[in-house]
Order: C-alpha cells, then sequence, then structure tokens
C-alpha cells in the first residue's frame, strides 16, 4: 500500500503543475518521495505560505480563554429600488487570531471571518468586490442560485487593482449560504488563509415559525487551522491532521456566553480538509436546517457530521441545564466552542414541529454517474477518471431538466492509498439526497443540499432541477485540496 504522505505529495505535485503557488512551497519542502517524482517537485518559492511548514513549533492557544465573536453584518452602501448594494475588498490583513499574536490572512474586508451579508429571498443584492491582491482572484456564494457570470467561475478571474460586480437575484428560499474564494488552484489556500464568511438569506419561509431570532440567531463558523510559534497560518498539505487548532468565527476553542433560553446556531465547517464530528457532549441538539434552508422537520441530534462546506443549523435550548453549566461542542480531537449558561431570559421562541414541506421531485429525465478517485496517472485526483479541464465541458444539461446524479467514492479502503474520503459539491442548485449505498438518507439529509460527503466506497444518488439561464458552472469536491489537484469538472446549461 502506498503511504498517504505519498498520496498528498501526488495531490501537491498535480497542483503544481497547474501552477499553485500554495502547494508550490509545501512541495518546495518536501521529502522525496520513492517512486515517480510529482511534477514540478523541487520548484519552491512562490507564495510562501508553507515556507515554514517543516520548522513546526506551533503556537498553543488556551482553550476557552477568549470569547467567540460574531461576524458583524456589512451594512450596504445604497439601497435602490432593485438591490442592496455592498462593497467588499479582498486585501492581505495582518489580524488577530491567536491572543497577543499577528497572523497574515487574506481578507475580505481585512476581517479573518468576512462580515456576514443578510439578504432577504426575492430581493437582489449587488456586491462589489475590488482585488487588492497582487494576482487575480474571485468570489462564490456557495449555495445561491446565480446566473454564470456571476458565479465567481474559477477561470475568469478580477484582475489586481481591479473591480467587479456581482449580482444575486436571491430568488431561493432562506438558507445558510457563505461566501469564499473559488480561484483555481489558489481556493485552498485563499480559503485557508482566511477567504470565508457567511452569507444568509432571510425568506418568508421562516417567517411567522418563531424560530429563535436576533442575538439568538448565532451563525458560527468553524474551522481547523496550524500556526507556528509567531501565530503564522502553516499551510502543509502532508500533513492536514497538523491543523489541530480549531477555530470557532475566527478564535481559537472559544466560550460563548449564553441565556438560559434557545438558541439557532447556523454551524458552517469552512475547513480545506477536516470533516468535523461534533457533539455537545451528549446534550440534545435539535437539527432545524441544512445547505438548502429548513428541513421539512426538525431532527433530534447528539451527533453532527459536517464535511467541509457543508451547513447544519441547530437549536439548543439551554434552558434544559442549570445556570452555570458549560457545554462543549467538540469534536474527537478536541473541543472547539464552549457555551457557559451565564443568565436567565424569556424566552417567547419556539421550534415548530413542521418547518417546511419539501415539493414533489419532478421527474429525472437522466441519470449520470460520477465517480470520484485518484486519478490513473496517480498524479492528480479526478472524476470519472479526467482532472479538471476548463474547455471540456463534462456534463450538457437543458434548462429546467431534473437529473439524478450517482456519485461514486472510489478510493475504497482496499485501494492503494487506503480510503480517501470525498465529498461533492454542484454549484447553481440545491439537490435532494435521495439514498447512500441504496439506504434512505439520514433525517439530516432530507432536506435541500448543496454539498454531500461520500465516504470510502460509497454511492450518494442526488436529483438536482437546473433551473436558471445557459452558462457554465463547476462542480467538485469541496475538500479544497482535491479540487485544487483536479477533482473539479463542468456542467453547461442550454437552452
Ligand atoms: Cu463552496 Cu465551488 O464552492
Ligand atoms: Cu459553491
Ligand atoms: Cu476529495
Amino acid at each position: 500500500m502506498l503511504d498517504r504522505r505519498r498520496l498528498l505529495a501526488i495531490g501537491a505535485g498535480a497542483a503544481v503543475a497547474g501552477g499553485t503557488a500554495a502547494v508550490v512551497a509545501a512541495r518546495g519542502t518536501a521529502e522525496p518521495v520513492a517512486g515517480k517524482t510529482p511534477p514540478g517537485h523541487g520548484h519552491g518559492g512562490g507564495h510562501g505560505l508553507a515556507k515554514n511548514a517543516r520548522m513546526s513549533p506551533v503556537a498553543a492557544a488556551t482553550p476557552f480563554a477568549v470569547r467567540m465573536p460574531v461576524p458583524p453584518v456589512l451594512a450596504p452602501v445604497r439601497r435602490t429600488a432593485e438591490a442592496d448594494e455592498y462593497e467588499i475588498s479582498v486585501k492581505n490583513a495582518d489580524v488577530n487570531v491567536l491572543p497577543g499574536m499577528t497572523t497574515a490572512a487574506i481578507t475580505f474586508n481585512g476581517q479573518f471571518v468576512a462580515p456576514t451579508i443578510r439578504a432577504r429571498s426575492g430581493r437582489p443584492v449587488k456586491i462589489r468586490y475590488t482585488n487588492r491582491l497582487d494576482h487575480g482572484a474571485t468570489v462564490h456564494v456557495h449555495g445561491a442560485h446565480v446566473s454564470a457570470d456571476n458565479d465567481g467561475y474559477p477561470m475568469d478571474l478580477i484582475a489586481p487593482g481591479a473591480s467587479r460586480t456581482f449580482t444575486y437575484p436571491n430568488s431561493q428560499p432562506g438558507a445558510t449560504l457563505w461566501y469564499h474564494d473559488h480561484t483555481h488552484h489558489w481556493e485552498a489556500e485563499h480559503v485557508y488563509k482566511g477567504m470565508h464568511g457567511f452569507y444568509l438569506i432571510d425568506g418568508p419561509d421562516e417567517y411567522g415559525l418563531n424560530l429563535p431570532s436576533g442575538a439568538y440567531d448565532v451563525p458560527i463558523l468553524i474551522r481547523d487551522a496550524h500556526f507556528d510559534d509567531k501565530g503564522g497560518l502553516i499551510l502543509d498539505v502532508e500533513r492536514p491532521e497538523a491543523r489541530s487548532t480549531f477555530l470557532a468565527n475566527g478564535k481559537p476553542q472559544p466560550y460563548f456566553p449564553v441565556a438560559r433560553r434557545k438558541y439557532r446556531f447556523r454551524l458552517l465547517n469552512a475547513s480545506i480538509h477536516r470533516i468535523f464530528e461534533l457533539d455537545l457532549g451528549g446534550a440534545e441538539m435539535v437539527q432545524i436546517g441544512s445547505d438548502g434552508g429548513l428541513l421539512p422537520e426538525p431532527v433530534k441530534v447528539t451527533k453532527l457530521t459536517l464535511a467541509p462546506g457543508e451547513r447544519a443549523e441547530v437549536v439548543v435550548d439551554f434552558a434544559k441545564h442549570a445556570l452555570g453549566s458549560k457545554l462543549t461542542l467538540s469534536e474527537p480531537s478536541g473541543p472547539v466552542v464552549r457555551f457557559d449558561v451565564e443568565r436567565e431570559a424569556v424566552d417567547p421562541s419556539r421550534v415548530p414541529a413542521r418547518l417546511r414541506p419539501l415539493p414533489p421531485l419532478p421527474s429525472p429525465v437522466r441519470t449520470r454517474e460520477f465517480k470520484l478517485a485518484v486519478a490513473p496517472s496517480m498524479m492528480a485526483y479526478a472524476i470519472n477518471d479526467l482532472e479538471w479541464d476548463p474547455n471540456r465541458v463534462d456534463a450538457v444539461i437543458k434548462e429546467g431538466t431534473s437529473e439524478i446524479w450517482r456519485i461514486y467514492n472510489a478510493d475504497t479502503v482496499d485501494s492503494p492509498f487506503g480510503g480517501i474520503d470525498h465529498n461533492f459539491h454542484v454549484h447553481l442548485v440545491q439537490f435532494r439526497v435521495l439514498d447512500r449505498d441504496g439506504k434512505p438518507p439520514a433525517p439530516g439529509e432530507e432536506g435541500w443540499k448543496d454539498t454531500v460527503l461520500v465516504r470510502p466506497g460509497e454511492s450518494v444518488r442526488i436529483q438536482a432541477t437546473f433551473k436558471g439561464s445557459p452558462g457554465k458552472y463547476v462542480y467538485h469536491c469541496h475538500l479544497q485540496e482535491h479540487s485544487v489537484a483536479g477533482m473539479m469538472g463542468q456542467l453547461e446549461i442550454t437552452p
């Protein structure tokens, strides 16, 4: 069996062939591996993010030493009859993540967790992005139903110094979406360094339900990170497990004071690799939403699996816990955020037994197969044995039709590299999970999804209806270390 280190090096090598400076830097410090030398080996330099990857005294933060912030909601620069208009700069910034240390980050508006955009169903938003980096970049709103030229196509970059306005119609129900970089070959590094934030849509489907709102509706961006002893971020593609510091809204394992009442938490896994297996120390969480918004009905859970890019909305009722209790949202390798029950509060909110009905599925016109696996060359990651090629369209889809896609993870435990997890994200649509290895999806996967985890050897069937204007959109593994290394394809909507 080839070892994991070699596989990750392969991912890095493949990305190097396409020019990722991020992984170039890591590649330059990697040890030679047995067998074929991945392309680009030895070309160090570039962006320099990972240049310290081998000298790793790591800054360790004490858990629960800092309070979890809530990312501020961005105010529009203008409200017109047509849209709410925002301005966002993509720029380098020194931010504070670990207490007393400065972290060089790549940000939206200088904030390590970007400002939150709060949109409303049916009311368009226009965002003018200005790229203040020294290289091209683009921005994608993950989960949004948008036209192709506003989607942040990975090859269509905003040049350094230039601005571009994207229009988001928000013609979809309420949902917890997020925005992040989508620059091909750079998305893993850019997102890792801070280009991530919430884009929330409030929908009429939620009005009147009386779910916890206002200060009791809290988005929490969860991710992992690996720091050097000065607080700098290390991106070592060969050791994702070294990203052992968990951040909640950009702070290391913080605490968050809560009142004895219900809260709605919108959890997002913005990591580029790690799958979080979350629990609240056995306490109940009521899942009310997934990627595309509210579930048909609430689901009581004590554990939640959240793969990169996925969202889960949960209601936690702290009235079930005494004043002074501390409940920790953790994953097996450590705590993420601790909720400290500190005060009483009135609670007019509720979680109704029915949240949002799911419309019946239209009849599909066809089925397609997508195999996720290391490429036959063993130098990259691939979908149906093909690496990303912007000049190739992998699926031509007639506008308005519904299709079933079967996604199969062929990186099984007995494959040359051992089992590798993948997940699958499609732009433009929210889909439904039909089954997982022939069995009905878990209740938390019954609603609208845009990203789905596919474990080694698993096969997941989804159904999507491709309404929208003609154009090209990507789909890819949202372990972004895999998408930078080839695991991305594209669909084209035709009239
Ligand atoms: Cu979250 Cu193609 O992206
Ligand atoms: Cu997306
Ligand atoms: Cu993958």
